[in-house]
């Protein structure tokens, strides 16, 4: 095969790859292996199979996806849905239950976080329903089978690991509590009737896909979501994905690194935690103190310092921000976070130059500050700070992402290319 450059088009109008999110290079690759195991070593006769074996193309798919997940990634989002299920903030107490939507579940590590984090706080499977949807057959049928290697406990979900999953021998099962509470299915992000008949959800995630995706496909992505998401519901996207909502007039939320969001216009619920509602925070407050449960007794409205960072000083605060002026880089960092978060990115913006006078330079307030003028719609300056953060952390990760989108998105493919590579070789040492 020599061109495959109608099949890459051709992927990309059926689930909205951008080629050079994975690299064009490992595309071509899969793309010859499978014809060529398909004995079709002719492009133009393997582009028709593919319009017309629907098994060839889930075959295809499967080879191109970026699989990539784990229990409670990212952690912060899972600590704020719980924090919002304590203060009923989601409509809990109503009859109908909480209605959750997991896109590109993958092999259903999110999903199944979710469903141990509702649990964690009490929830019984009455009250919630989850859906888990993927493209990839194939993740699918490993996220139904729950069984699960090392790859999938990362960040502290160890706690988890012992109390819902038995080690068989050659992978750790999810108890069938947790598996059997998730609905999952295989469907089309891409596709136009993409879950058309679902009543809208209070939750959805959807993390970690957008980047991998063309701006086209993006732009329908979010129409979709949308479309699927209440009026009040949240909707959490992956680290670099918010802005994505935001050009759509969505509105992060306070709570750091969550990277959730609301409608515009929506107002978020936040009720009095009801009366039976103590007898589980307490019970949950016990259980943290022997290590057992992460913390969830910090309030919601403490936005300054992630939870995990929370110093007794700081709890005295409880209901308002400590005072910027207050002290140590880290909890200058969060001031930065959130403020920016909040929108409120004059205030950010002088917190990350008291940062420099204070501490000098730091690729983490760089990096904020680049994500500050991109939210501004500034992308010179945005560039420029997310290189001067690169520059002092070649292996920003991160960065390396904002720095691809930003290319990506003035036009300027092959240096976008060449970030995306350099993230996907730092990913690739790490895993
Ligand atoms: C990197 S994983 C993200 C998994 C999980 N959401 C997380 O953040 O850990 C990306 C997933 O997106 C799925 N995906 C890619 N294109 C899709 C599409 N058009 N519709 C539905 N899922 C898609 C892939 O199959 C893959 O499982």
């Amino acid at each position: 095969m020599r061109s495959y450059a109608s099949i890459v088009r051709f992927l990309e109008e059926a689930i909205g790859l951008d080629p050079e999110s994975i690299g064009v290079k490992a595309l071509e690759h899969a793309v010859s292996s499978l014809a060529e195991r398909s004995r079709i070593p002719d492009c133009r006769r393997y582009l028709e199979t593919l319009k017309h074996s629907h098994a060839d193309l889930q075959q295809l798919i499967d080879a191109v996806v970026v699989p990539e997940t784990w229990f409670f990634r990212d952690s912060e989002p899972f600590v704020f849905l719980r924090e919002q299920v304590q203060s009923s903030g989601l409509a809990i107490a109503s009859a109908a239950p909480l209605r959750i939507l997991s896109v590109a579940c993958s092999s259903g590590e999110e999903p199944y976080s979710i469903v141990m984090a509702l649990q964690e706080e009490g929830l019984s499977p009455q009250q919630f329903h989850i859906d888990a949807v993927d493209v990839s057959k194939k993740a699918i049928e490993k996220a139904r089978q729950a069984l699960y290697g090392k790859g999938s406990f990362r960040n502290g979900s160890m706690p988890y690991q012992s109390r819902y999953f038995s080690n068989t021998g050659h992978g750790f099962k999810l108890d069938t509590a947790v598996s059997t509470l998730v609905h999952f299915s295989i469907d089309n992000l891409l596709s136009d009737h993409f879950l058309a008949d679902r009543t809208p959800y209070q939750v959805i995630f959807c993390r970690n896909v957008l980047i991998y995706l063309s701006r086209k496909a993006r732009s329908r992505v979010v129409a979709h979501l949308d479309r699927l998401l209440a009026m009040d519901g949240l909707l959490f996207a992956g680290h670099a994905e918010v802005p994505f909502f935001q050009q759509a007039g969505y509105v992060p939320v306070e709570h750091p690194r969550s990277f959730a969001c609301r409608k515009p216009g929506a107002v978020p619920q936040v009720k009095k935690k009801p009366a039976a509602h103590a007898a589980l925070v307490k019970e949950r407050a016990s259980r943290s103190a022997c290590g057992a449960v992460q913390q969830t007794e910090i309030s919601p409205h403490l936005p300054l310092l992630k939870r995990e960072e929370a110093a007794p000083s700081a709890r005295k605060h409880k209901g308002k921000a400590p005072p910027p002026e207050s002290t140590s880089a880290a909890s200058l960092i969060t001031a930065v976070r959130t403020r920016a978060d909040q929108g409120l990115f004059a205030e950010a913006s002088a917190l990350a130059e008291q940062y420099l006078r204070e501490h000098g330079a730091d690729a983490e307030i760089y990096c904020l500050m680049g994500l500050i003028q991109q939210a501004r719609n500034c992308p010179e300056p945005a560039e420029d700070y997310f290189l001067k953060a690169l520059y002092l952390d070649p292996s920003y990760y991160d960065v390396l992402i904002h720095l691809s989108l930003l290319c990506e998105h003035r036009g300027d493919t092959a240096r976008a290319a060449l970030f995306q590579q350099r993230a996907q070789r730092l990913q690739a040492r790490r895993t």
